[in-house]
């Protein structure tokens, strides 16, 4: 079997195309502002695409540069101010922060309503106890891409490889409230491959590139892959794509996948904000 592939910008130009024409109805933007602290040359071109991507859809942008020296309290002083800005209806601190700075700290002072990346012990329980609030960006992007590909998910068995707190464990969540059969593999994961073999879909988020290779994969399994590895100055996924692609029902491609839907993603969150915070 010869894989569909699932065209992430397509699907990414179609949220933010849906979104831009509701928005141009407005008579106020909804607003992103975006925290940036110092010099992460990945951060620098994520941040880039955000802004990008918030005028495109007619929002209003707020990038706010820090130096890697800046201190928690400064961050934690914008923060407090973007909650109570109305002009601001998402803020998201981009990561890594400096070593220095206590991570979840600074994220948990991010207003739960503004909480666009879904990052707050507030919307990461909602999620857990099946409850609306805001879902991180990238795992919401990979549900979106299923749905939009009119993939059955009820019933299945969907095996995440990953457990981060930013992808592995809120896309187990989704899936669990989309009625598949969840499990989670990591690294002690026992024989890996063969729980692999056992998924209908498959999602790679474990950040080594090609670990996901075509044995591990069930004849007509539907394959996500999240990984964004740099190699030689080249984005390589978590999927051996052109092995896997003779033996998968669907793929993501890297670039070209979930990446461009997870900052799709984030328009849909800030968009939703505000729709909530207006009470619309
Ligand atoms: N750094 C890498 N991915 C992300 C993300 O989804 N959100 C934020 N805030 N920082 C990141």
């Amino acid at each position: 079997m010869t894989a569909k592939i699932i065209d992430g910008k397509l699907m990414a130009a179609q949220v933010k195309q849906e979104i831009k024409k509701t928005v141009a109805g407005l008579n106020q933007k909804p607003g992103l502002a975006v925290i940036l602290v110092g010099e992460d040359p990945a951060s620098k071109t994520y941040v880039g695409g955000k802004e990008k991507d918030s005028l495109e859809v007619g929002f209003y942008s707020q990038i706010k540069r820090l130096p890697a020296t800046a201190s928690s309290a400064e961050v934690i002083g914008l923060v407090e101010a973007y909650n109570k800005d109305p002009k601001i209806h998402g803020v998201l601190v981009q990561l890594p922060l400096p070593e220095t700075m206590d991570e979840d700290d600074i994220l948990n002072r991010i207003d739960p309503a503004k909480d666009v990346d879904g990052f707050t012990y507030i919307n990461a329980g909602k999620l857990f106890s099946g409850n609306p609030g805001h879902v991180a960006c990238t795992p919401a992007g990979c549900l979106e891409m299923l749905k939009r590909s009119g993939i059955d998910i009820k019933g299945k068995n969907a095996v995440v490889i990953g457990r981060s707190n930013i992808v592995g464990k809120p896309m187990a969540m989704l899936l669990l409230k989309e009625h598949a059969t969840v499990t989670i593999c990591h690294s002690r994961t026992k024989d890996l491959a063969s729980v692999a073999r056992q998924a209908d879909i498959l999602v790679a988020a474990i950040g080594k590139p090609k670990f996901v290779t075509a044995d591990m994969v069930k004849d007509g399994a539907v394959v996500i892959d999240v990984g964004i590895n740099r190699v030689d100055g080249k984005l390589i996924g978590d999927v051996d794509f052109d092995s896997v692609k003779e033996k998968a029902s669907y793929i993501t491609p890297v670039p070209g996948g979930v990446g461009l839907m997870t900052r799709a993603m984030l328009m849909q969150n800030t968009f939703n904000a505000y729709k909530t915070l207006n009470n619309l």
